[in-house]
């Protein structure tokens, strides 16, 4: 079965066209990026705008990629939780459109559970190996609005062991970069620049909440601000350069993760970490986490880390495959509260 994927719950424009939840035929994302970087983030009124203009190119782009018509699509997914309202509206409210006027069926999915199923794609270049056997694994998600630990059960079923208890980990790197004048989107920035920096240089100091009901809880506050307005107090070395600040940064930011996630890993006994999310594209992640021998991680490519439409396809088809589908008045919504503990 082929599926058309759409997702515009934040600043990339993206449409696929996966084949039975794993080949992507094609995979179209457009960035807003420039558009947002005098800003140094997101604004939402440009990001709905900007979709408006070009969903519709788009669409075409992956459909033409995929050297398909709409009338070889077996159903159309869509994004339509969490995100920015404006946005998920024009994906959605696309999507309902075509399901309605060709009479395909229309699934809306949730844009959290995509990312963890991203690794499950054949990537353009890679192949994956994870499969639904992998269940239950242990799921990182990472990403500019969210952070969560979670035990996964299937593609529709997780179980939130953890969350931020305020920032999201890609809000603290975007904050600190943006308070620096680093550049823009924050988290990539700071992952180059960490490459020539010296981690040592500042020493920040980790959240004081990981015992009894946060053992698998991560804060983002405490070190945005002692990166930005209390810098003073944190430095070792004498002379620093703005490299060894993005380093150091990006190492307590890491440590935080991976102290709750080696929890979580320990009380649950779970050996499979399966990371998605923009966040999971940072190297130094990657690195930490391939040093824990005794877990077995599986991150999606860098081309499927961020916002994409593939990952939307990809789970769309197994909703599809168990004879879901959604109505169309089916509404978006910028948070979701479907999900045990706190989930966003
Ligand atoms: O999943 P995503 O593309 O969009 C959301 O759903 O939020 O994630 C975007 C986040 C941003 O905060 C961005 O700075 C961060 O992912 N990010 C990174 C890296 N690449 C993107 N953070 C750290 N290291 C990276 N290499
Ligand atoms: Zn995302």
């Amino acid at each position: 079965m082929k599926i058309l994927g759409i997702e515009t719950s934040c600043d990339e424009c993206s449409a696929a066209v996966v084949e039975d939840g794993k080949k992507i035929l094609s995979n179209v994302i457009a960035t807003q990026i420039p558009f947002h970087a005098q800003w140094s983030g997101v604004v939402p009124e440009i990001a709905s705008r900007k979709h408006t203009e070009w969903i519709y190119t788009v669409v075409k782009e992956a459909l033409d990629r995929a050297t398909l018509q709409i009338n070889n699509i077996d159903a159309i997914a869509v994004t339509n939780r969490p995100g920015l309202f404006g946005s998920l509206l024009v994906g959605l409210n696309f999507a309902k459109a075509f399901s309605w006027a060709r009479n395909i069926p229309f699934i809306a999915v949730d844009h959290m559970l995509a990312h963890l199923y991203a690794p499950f794609l054949d990537s353009l270049s890679t192949h994956y190996s994870l499969t639904t056997n992998h269940y239950p694994f242990l799921g990182l998600l990472v990403s500019g609005g969210h952070t969560i630990i979670c035990k996964a059960n299937n593609f529709d079923n997780i179980e939130v062991m953890g969350t931020t208890i305020d920032d999201a980990v890609g809000e603290a790197f975007d904050k600190v970069a943006k308070f620096y004048g680093f550049g823009y989107p924050g988290g990539a920035v700071i992952d180059r620049m960490a490459k020539n920096g010296d981690s040592e240089a500042f020493q920040f100091t980790l959240p004081s909440l990981h015992k009894g009901q946060h053992r698998y809880d991560v804060s983002y506050s405490g070190i945005k601000t002692a990166a930005t307005s209390q810098l003073e107090m944190f430095r070792v070395k004498k002379e620093t350069t703005n490299e060894d600040l993005a380093a150091s940064f990006q190492k307590t930011a890491v440590d935080i993760l991976l102290r709750a996630l080696l929890n979580a890993a320990e009380d649950t006994g779970l050996t499979c970490l399966v990371a998605g999310g923009g966040v999971a594209a940072n190297s130094y992640l990657r690195t930490r986490l391939a040093e824990q021998k005794h877990l077995n991680c599986v991150f999606p490519p860098l081309d499927l880390c961020g916002d994409n439409g593939a990952m939307i396809a990809g789970i769309g088809y197994h909703y599809l495959a168990r004879g879901d589908h959604s109505e169309l008045d089916i509404p978006a919504l910028s948070r979701v509260s479907g999900f045990k503990k706190r989930y966003p």
